[in-house]
């Protein structure tokens, strides 16, 4: 492993605190740091090094998979953090950096190579980056990385200004984009699942499947959030980024290599396939949108959206939005993809559902048998594994047909404790492999996608449906998969 000195801008925020630290602190426990490295949390508040390193230490006690139960073992990792208050705006505290970086450089051994965590506003990247550069922290013979959050721009005219800030300081190559879904373990098995396996990648096409769904369905509200979600709701907040890389990677054709740029060119060969919704009533007729009023959950009452802090009172912002997409290519041309997500649903859950079609000609469909389709399923969270729904005799029946599961539930059989998202993205990062991470074009594609229904929705106000909190959301979801035949599977 390259040595690395990495940079925590926000190290007093949440993002470091739940995922980063706890990530560092997993990542150092299975050797995977190397030896060479040092971590320089940034932040303007004052803070010593010694208070910052208790800081550390907490969050990995509230959040780590590992505990930390070696007193040398955790003095030799967390000795390797040191804060330095900052503000990005001072072009001399950039100065002050590069002389500490340079320190850490030499003492760690780390080559030069340096690692930038912005978890921070996305209107401070800019500046961030230019002040790098102006201070002299990229005059390294290493390798220099810039990992920045989500959301990337408002719009694709937002995201377009906000990239080419970026570009100025660094390369494409070297801009580690985050989506941390295309971290989670289970969305990274769907290309395995699918291009590993001689019995599904026959079946993955037009020919044998219905539809396929894909569900993100939150139980939480806004929380702390409602002044960012406000601005942004459902579509650009999960549509934009986490369900259009799920639908990615369903559809891709596989990749000649396996390598970041083979895989991300198929992927956006989808977007560029995607059909536009072009026209108000093509808008309508293929997006739901809606809102949280008032409800419940377990005989808890639930406060409406309009009700959250930092939420205007008459928001018309979605928390739930659904759509019905199409893959205009030879493989997908006419199967649906079905899309939703919304805060204050009944379940925490992330499922894609492959739904197949029937054979033809089913002689148990002829007797009038009640025969359900066969179902692949994949549970990214919180619940991890796969499952395939088919069509079994009853035992001992006279011929009843019923569906069984064959299930193969990882969080049951290789233990619920597999690495969270932010530790494979870091790790990635480090080892400069950006198979993971959002290029530009797959970015400008999807707002380009999306930028048409933002659009298009203001144009009709009565759309939003309100639906209480706690329920599965507006009925219009149920009616535009009726419409073509289907229903939503369950969730699990
Ligand atoms: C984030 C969204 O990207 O993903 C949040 O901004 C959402 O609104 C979160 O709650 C969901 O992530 P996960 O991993 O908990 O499903």
């Amino acid at each position: 492993m390259s040595g690395t000195v990495f940079f925590i801008f926000g190290a007093t925020g949440d993002l470091a605190k739940r995922k980063l630290f706890p990530a560092f602190y997993s990542l150092y426990r299975e050797g995977k740091l190397g030896d060479n490295f040092a971590v320089v949390g940034l932040a303007r508040r004052p803070r010593t090094n010694e208070q910052f390193q208790a800081d550390v230490k907490h969050s990995i006690g509230e959040f780590a998979r590992y505990k930390i139960d070696n007193e040398e073992n955790w003095t030799s990792f967390v000795q390797r953090f040191e804060y330095m208050s900052l503000d990005i705006n001072n072009i001399e505290n950039f100065h002050q950096l590069k002389k500490l970086t340079d320190g850490l450089d030499e003492k760690y051994e780390t080559g030069g190579n340096r690692l930038f965590y912005l978890a921070l506003a996305p209107e401070l990247f800019g500046n961030v980056s230019a002040n790098l550069r102006e201070g002299g922290l990229m005059d390294t013979t290493g390798w220099h990385r810039l990992v920045i959050e989500k959301p990337f721009g408002y719009d694709l005219a937002s995201a377009e200004k906000l990239n080419e800030q970026l570009r100025q300081v660094f390369e494409e190559k070297d801009i580690y984009r985050i989506d941390h879904y295309l971290g989670k373990e289970m969305v990274q098995n769907i290309e395995f699942v699918r291009f590993a396996n001689a019995f599904f990648e026959p079946l993955w096409n037009k020919t044998y499947i219905a539809n396929i769904q894909i569900t993100l369905s939150e139980t939480v509200g806004v929380e702390e959030r409602g002044g960012y979600y406000d601005q942004s709701g459902a579509l650009r907040d999960m549509g934009q980024n986490h369900m259009l890389q799920m639908l990615m990677m369903m559809a891709m054709e596989p990749p000649s290599r396996l390598n970041a740029e083979d895989i991300r060119d198929e992927k956006v060969k989808v977007l560029r396939s995607l059909r536009l919704l072009e026209t108000v009533e093509d808008v309508r007729s293929n997006t739901v949108r809606g809102q949280y009023t008032t409800g419940g959950s377990n005989g808890k009452p639930l406060p409406a959206y309009r009700q959250e802090d930092s939420v205007q009172p008459e928001s018309t912002t979605e928390t739930y939005f659904a759509a019905r997409v199409f893959v205009d290519n030879f493989r997908w041309a006419g199967v649906p993809f079905y899309i939703r997500t919304g805060k204050r649903l009944p379940v925490k859950t992330t499922e894609v559902v492959v739904e197949f079609k029937n054979i033809p000609d089913n002689v148990y469909l002829a007797k009038k048998h009640d025969l359900q389709p066969n179902l692949l399923v994949f549970r990214v969270n919180p619940l991890e594994g796969i499952y395939m729904k088919m069509n079994v005799k009853k035992p001992g029946s006279e011929g009843v047909i019923i569906p069984i599961a064959m299930d193969f539930c990882q969080s049951c059989q290789i233990g619920i404790n597999t690495p969270e998202a932010y530790e494979r993205l870091l790790h990635d990062a480090q080892r400069g492999d950006s198979t993971y991470f959002t290029r530009w074009d797959e970015v400008a594609l999807a707002w380009q996608y999306v930028d048409r229904i933002a659009k298009v929705w203001p144009l009709s106000p009565e759309d939003l449906s309100m639906y209480p909190a706690g329920s599965w959301g507006p009925e219009r979801a149920q009616e535009m998969l009726a419409e073509d035949g289907f229903k939503w599977w369950p969730v699990n």
